[in-house]
Parts: structure tokens; C-alpha cells; sequence
């Protein structure tokens, strides 16, 4: 489902990504470790269409994403990925609900459908008594399932998560892990997720390392 291919990135003289080949296949849970530092941000936000590489190739559901210009990648990515963050990056002025139909309404989704499907999320998540509620008024554990809910509304061939339960404590942290694994499970969705996190990695259906830049097997 994703293939990337001698994917290189430099800022100035720094090279971040030395040539990463890597191909992730439909409902994987694959996890992406490493130090701080060694690219794993950088690679998720290229897999992710949000930055480009120098050089290299990057499939995404037999799309060669290069190949898009600006409009179409921008579509492409509301369609086909869902992103999930270390802080949330709800939108404060909307509801749980609002903010989770969003990326529908971008998706020209019609709202009521887009309302139906948010709702259905929302409670799968189960956060049906908490979704007219902003995201001050949410715990952060909510805020990190109101966050999965956004990544899902449009049925992406991926989520990429990175440091997805950095800011939580332990219990929401084992929940949202638990959420990840019933995603694959029930619905076949594909993660990559960027972690620090051993518990998680050690779960995971794959452990990609990354070091200074290239991937290393171990
Ligand atoms: N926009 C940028 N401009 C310049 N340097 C950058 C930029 N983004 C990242 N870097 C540098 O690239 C290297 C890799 O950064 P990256 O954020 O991918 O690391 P990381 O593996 O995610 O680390 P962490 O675990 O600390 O989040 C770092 O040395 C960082 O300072
Ligand atoms: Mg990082």
C-alpha cells in the first residue's frame, strides 16, 4: 500500500534521510523508532505528502505522489491520509463533533452525511456524550480520541501518528494504544506510528529503526 523508494532529505548541509526504502502493506501496524534526531519526523511528514523529499519515490495506493501537483496532492492527502499528533491540533473554536466532520466537509462531502459518519466515530470512540463539547472541555485522553475519530472521517488508506500518546498518561496512553489495534482489527486500518514508546513498538505488527537517517536491521 506504501512503497518509498531512496527517499532523501537534507536541511543545508544536514542530511536528515540517506535513501529510505520501505514498503508497509494494508492493515500493518508499524511502528517507527529511533533517537531523537535520526528522521523519524521528517520521514513520517514525507510519507505523508506534507513535506517533499530531494530525491526518491513515494507509492501511495499505486499513486507515484510526485506526480500530483499542488491541488491534486492536497486532495489526495484529505482522501488517503489521516494524521494523528502528539497535541492534538484540534481546532478550539469548534465542537469534538465540528472538528471531527471537517475533513468530510474539505472532502466535499455532504454535511449530513458527514455529520452521520463523525457521529458513528465519535461513538465508537466512545465520546457520543462529549462530542458538543470544545476541546478545552475535553480530557486530553478525549482530545486524542476526538483526534483519531478527524484521522478516520475519511476512510484513509493510512494514519500516521507521530508520538500519538507523548502527552498522555499512562492509562489514556494504553487506551489509545488498545484504540490503534481494534482499528486494524475491526476495520483493517493501516498505522505508522512514530514512538518512544517500548510498550507500544514491542505490539506492533513491525519495528521499523531508524538511525542517523537510514533505516538499520537489527
Ligand atoms: N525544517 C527543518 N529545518 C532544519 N533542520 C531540521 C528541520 N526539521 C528537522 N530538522 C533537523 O533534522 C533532524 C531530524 O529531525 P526529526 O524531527 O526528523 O527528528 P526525530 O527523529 O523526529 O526526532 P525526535 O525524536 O526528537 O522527534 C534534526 O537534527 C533536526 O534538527
Ligand atoms: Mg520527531
Amino acid at each position: 500500500m506504501i512503497q518509498t523508494k531512496g527517499i532523501t532529505k537534507s536541511f543545508g548541509a544536514l542530511q536528515v534521510l540517506k535513501g529510505i526504502d520501505l514498503s508497509i502493506n494494508k492493515s500493518e501496524v508499524v511502528a517507527i523508532v529511533g533517537p531523537s534526531g535520526a528522521g523519524k519526523t521528517t520521514l513520517l511528514q514525507i510519507i505523508g505528502t506534507l513535506d517533499s523529499p530531494d530525491s526518491g519515490s513515494l507509492m501511495i495506493n499505486q499513486t507515484e505522489t510526485s506526480r500530483l501537483n499542488d491541488k491534486d496532492l492536497a486532495a489526495f492527502r484529505n482522501k488517503n491520509i489521516g494524521f494523528v499528533f502528539q497535541f492534538h491540533q484540534l481546532l478550539p473554536e469548534f465542537t469534538a463533533l465540528e472538528n471531527v466532520m471537517i475533513p468530510a466537509l474539505i472532502g466535499k462531502e455532504k454535511p449530513a452525511v458527514a455529520e452521520k459518519r463523525a457521529k458513528e466515530m465519535l461513538d465508537f470512540m466512545k465520546l457520543s456524550d462529549r462530542m458538543e463539547h470544545k476541546p478545552a472541555e475535553l480530557s486530553g485522553g478525549e482530545k486524542q480520541r476526538v483526534a483519531v475519530a478527524r484521522a478516520l472521517i475519511n476512510q484513509p488508506a493510512v494514519i500516521l501518528a507521530d508520538e500519538p500518546s507523548g502527552s498522555l498518561d499512562t492509562k489514556n496512553k494504553e487506551e489509545l494504544h488498545a484504540l490503534f489495534f481494534e482499528l486494524r482489527d475491526q476495520m483493517k486500518q493501516t498505522f505508522v506510528i512514530v514512538t518512544h514508546d517500548e510498550q507500544l513498538a514491542m505490539h506492533t505488527d513491525r519495528v521499523i529503526h531508524l538511525k542517523d537517517g537510514v533505516v538499520i536491521d537489527l
